[in-house]
């Protein structure tokens, strides 16, 4: 083989590779330390409000398993292929804010359950290369509890604390699209609002 033929030879292995490696790493918002954990992301209050929940403590004899109000973020390009197919695209990150119940009477609007401090941030990542091993490949994560410091770099949880019961009860992909009624109206619609009717 001629020099310039191995030189073309040996840059396209280097292209080929380069691009199968870049394929290989899940696209997203998630950035890991060399310790393998995640690290706190920055700007999720910029991505897509997908839904909130709320279990307060006075309809569950004081002490609700997930405390109070939550309320659950997509990043915004996992959002886009959402809309488009319907499923959650390798690299998907997802945070819940757990948020504690303030007020409970309204300024007119009513009794009820109002927001009041922020006591606990979560986070679930899906990369089938570095989570081949778990189920859907989702990691999932805790960055702050109440009565802990908020972590700026989390642990992968154990599967059985946390994806059994997202794998036994959510109803896409360990993610609980059955709540989060943003994802439901962007299905696969491609658009990003209420879809007036015709
Ligand atoms: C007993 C069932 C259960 C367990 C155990 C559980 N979750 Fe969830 N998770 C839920 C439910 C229900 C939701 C829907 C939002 C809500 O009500 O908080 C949810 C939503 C989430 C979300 C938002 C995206 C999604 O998948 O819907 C994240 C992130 C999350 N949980 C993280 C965790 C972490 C971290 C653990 C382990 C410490 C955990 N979860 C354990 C039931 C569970």
């Amino acid at each position: 083989m001629s020099f310039k033929k191995r030189l073309v030879k040996s840059l396209t292995g280097l292209v080929f590779s380069a691009v199968v490696s870049g394929h290989a790493l899940a696209a997203g918002p998630a950035q890991f330390n060399d310790k393998g954990e995640l690290l706190l992301p920055q700007d999720y209050r910029e991505w897509v409000m997908v839904g909130t929940q709320v279990t307060p403590n006075e309809l569950n004899d004081g002490n609700a398993p997930f405390t109070e109000i939550r309320t659950v973020y997509v990043d915004p390009e996992s959002y886009a292929h959402w809309k488009k197919t319907g499923e959650f695209r390798d690299g998907t990150m997802t945070v819940k804010e757990l948020i504690s119940v303030g007020d409970r009477k309204g300024p007119g609007s009513g009794n009820g359950y109002f927001m009041g401090d922020y006591i606990g941030l979560e986070a679930s990542v899906k990369d089938a290369k570095r989570f081949a091993s778990e189920p859907g490949n989702w990691a999932f994560y805790i960055f702050y509890v109440p009565g802990s410091p908020l972590v700026s770099a989390a642990k992968n949880l154990p599967t059985a604390e946390c994806a059994a019961c997202h794998e036994a009860n959510a109803k896409t992909d360990l993610v609980f699209t059955q709540f989060y009624p943003v994802l439901r109206a962007a299905k696969e619609t491609g658009a990003s609002g209420v879809i007036a009717p015709k």
